[in-house]
């Protein structure tokens, strides 16, 4: 086992907690952390905070897809992030953070966030 690899998950929920199209806020390592379960079935994991409104919301908003682009539409202004890569779908310019998420056992944990690409 390597130290500087390993990857601490947090439990969140269970996975029937989140509801299809819904979302769950969560506090990973002291971060605001949005967890969502998608209409395939697949759980994303990005911030909650919202840079548009600068506050943590993003949890609430709408999910749906844009051609197969799972996304979550922020309950403040409506801006729609891509659920796998925290990118604005609208301005190029902004990106949330994305974390690691793992499901076992039908329960639902946050890893480290993400490089950015
Ligand atoms: S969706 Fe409009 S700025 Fe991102």
């Amino acid at each position: 086992m390597n130290a500087a690899t390993e990857t601490t998950y947090t439990t969140v929920c269970r996975l029937d907690q989140i509801e299809v199209e819904g979302g769950v806020a969560a506090l990973v390592d002291g971060e605001a952390v949005a967890v969502f379960r998608t209409h395939e079935g697949e759980v994303f994991a990005i911030s909650n905070y919202d840079p548009f409104s600068r506050a943590s919301v993003l949890a609430r908003g709408i999910v749906g897809t844009r051609g197969d682009i799972p996304f979550v539409a922020s309950p403040m202004y409506k801006q729609a992030f891509d659920l796998r890569t925290g990118q604005c779908l609208d301005d190029a310019a902004v990106r949330v953070p994305t974390y690691d998420v793992l499901v076992t056992d039908r329960v639902v944990s946050v890893g480290r966030k993400r490089e950015s690409p």
